[in-house]
């Protein structure tokens, strides 16, 4: 199945070992790690992580007694996670070149799949709902779907705080991402983020329904975090980091707050008697 080009040229570049571990992709990996422990059933089971890049959160998962399936279109990718999964103490089960549009999967095999990506990387609406629906079918009954979406403002707030808006042709990119929700980064600047579908914070939940699933959610990842300059010195000391993870969670489904949140999460449960 055909990927942007310049989707995979900037997952090309390396970056997404490393991305999670440093301010609000540090932050982005520790909430999603409570969300993940929220909603996965308790191990052994059988988890999917579609579109798990190096294994951030995959091995991790292995690690603590889940059956963990990597896929991933992306050869850089993969190779980063086969070597990370060899040297750890409980490996993935499997790391798979593969599009979330069609899983090299049997039905009712898994009893969790992670998108943390691949929706966002579909403009179409049509393609994140085949998505979707192929994370249902190979779901067992009971089974759950973690589905990650960026902001529709992510663009906005990364503009403002990060001095993105300095280059006019970047401001031209934020008025079409809050104009149209695609984000088209036409002059494929590396350093800014590739073809994608940035959503109204509604708007996931709406897709996880139609796909046949029961939606919890949305709940923000970052909240007013991801706007934060210094995170890594609140994050260094332990008893801060617990009250910026309560601070977030306090306010995880205020609905004036979640277009605030650069990343936002959906939980899909198939129905137990599906
Ligand atoms: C921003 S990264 C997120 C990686 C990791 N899941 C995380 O949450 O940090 C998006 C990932 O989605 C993958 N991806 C993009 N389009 C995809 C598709 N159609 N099917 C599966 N994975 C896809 C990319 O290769 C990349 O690894």
């Amino acid at each position: 199945m055909h990927l942007p080009q310049d989707v995979l040229d900037h997952y090309a570049l390396g970056r997404e070992q490393d991305r999670l571990s440093r301010g609000h992709g540090r932050l982005e990996a520790l909430r999603t790690t409570e969300l993940l422990h929220r909603w996965l059933p308790p191990p052994p089971a059988t988890v999917l992580d579609v579109g798990g890049a190096a294994g951030r959160y995959a091995l991790p998962l292995a690690e603590r007694g889940y059956d963990v399936h990597l896929l991933d279109p992306v050869p850089l990718h993969l190779e980063q996670a086969r070597v990370a999964s060899a040297a750890a103490a409980r490996p993935l089960a499997t790391v798979l070149e593969g599009d979330a549009r069609a899983l090299p999967f049997e039905e009712a095999s898994a009893d969790a799949v992670l998108l943390l990506g691949p929706l966002y990387h579909l403009v179409e609406r049509s393609d994140r709902l085949t998505a979707l629906r192929e994370a249902r079918r190979v779901l067992r009954p009971g089974g759950v779907v973690v589905a990650a979406a960026i902001s529709r403002f992510a663009s906005t707030a990364d503009g403002i705080c990060a001095g993105f808006l300095r280059d006019p042709r970047f401001a031209e990119m934020v008025e079409r991402d809050v104009r149209t929700g695609v984000h088209d980064n036409r002059w494929q600047e590396p350093g800014w983020f590739a073809t994608a579908w940035f959503s109204l914070p509604h708007e996931l939940a709406e897709e996880v329904a139609e796909a046949g699933l029961v939606p919890d959610g949305p709940v923000a990842v970052e909240g007013l975090g991801g706007t934060a300059t210094g995170l890594d010195a609140l994050l260094d000391d332990p008893g801060t980091c617990e009250r910026v993870l309560a601070a977030v969670r306090r306010v995880e489904r205020e609905p004036s707050l979640l277009g605030a949140s650069p990343h936002l999460l959906v939980a899909g449960r198939v129905p137990p008697t599906a």
